[in-house]
């Protein structure tokens, strides 16, 4: 495991937001920018992103080798906006196509592979410290991995009932709750189980389990949180 080295001049604060599919990260992470001012990253799009140039180029997603072959000629730029991040594979806007339920289970497939962790970990880090108004990262190992130095880390967590409700109620006719829930339990036991980086909370991380409470509770408490982190 890498991890960041300590004496980088950091020239924003950093929160990073962590947990499983469907906890709620995106949205938490969209209201913590615009209340405190933050530059919105959600790292998922870049696996995402890398996950569709491999379909596309019809590499297995499972040979890691050849999945870390293709990040050598590869751009993937997010471009934070109001409705979340726009994303760009060497300059295409790909973002319309990233929530395919095959790009997310490639996505998940491609994320197991060590080298192509570190190649992303160091991509996010560039993109993090180069945020001069602070940013805040949505991910899987960025409270453990990206930034174990964040000045907030929260995880955010839901029972997989609760999580496939509200991603049913995002995308009601993109296919049943069944599938939604059986390739969210699949994609939980990837994220958890891989031996690199696998999703776990940080030790210091502030745990929030959304399971029985409102969007409205949970922006609340996510807000509070970071309203009481010392500003250096
Ligand atoms: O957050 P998301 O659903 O868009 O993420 C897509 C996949 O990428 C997910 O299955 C896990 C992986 N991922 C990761 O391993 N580490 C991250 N920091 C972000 C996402």
């Amino acid at each position: 495991m890498t991890s960041a080295p300590q004496n980088e001049t950091r020239r924003g604060l950093i929160v990073a937001i962590d947990g499983p599919a469907g906890a709620g990260k995106s949205t938490v992470a969209a209201h913590l920018a615009r209340t405190f001012g933050l530059l919105n990253l959600e790292t998922g799009a870049m696996y995402r992103a890398l996950a569709l140039k491999a379909l596309r180029n019809k590499i297995p997603v499972t040979d890691g080798e050849a999945v870390l072959a293709l990040t050598t000629n590869t751009t993937i730029t997010l471009e934070p906006g109001a409705g979340g991040n726009r994303v760009l594979l060497d300059g295409e806007d790909v973002t319309a196509i990233l929530r395919n339920p095959e790009v997310t289970q490639a996505a998940s497939q491609v994320s197991v592979h060590g080298p192509v962790r570190v190649w992303m970990v160091n991509a996010q880090r560039t993109l993090g410290l180069g945020a001069a108004t602070g940013v805040v990262m949505e991910g899987r190992d960025i409270g453990t991995v990206v930034f174990p130095d964040a000045d907030v880390k929260i995880f955010l967590d839901a029972s997989v009932e609760a999580r496939g409700d509200r991603r049913f109620a995002q995308q009601p006719a993109a296919e049943s709750k069944e599938n939604l829930l059986n390739e969210m339990r699949d994609r939980d036991r990837r994220d958890r189980e891989r031996t690199e980086s696998p999703l776990r909370p940080a030790e210091d991380a502030i745990v929030l389990d959304t399971t029985g409470m409102t969007l409205d509770q949970v922006l609340e408490r996510a807000a509070a949180i970071v309203a009481n982190v010392p500003r250096r």
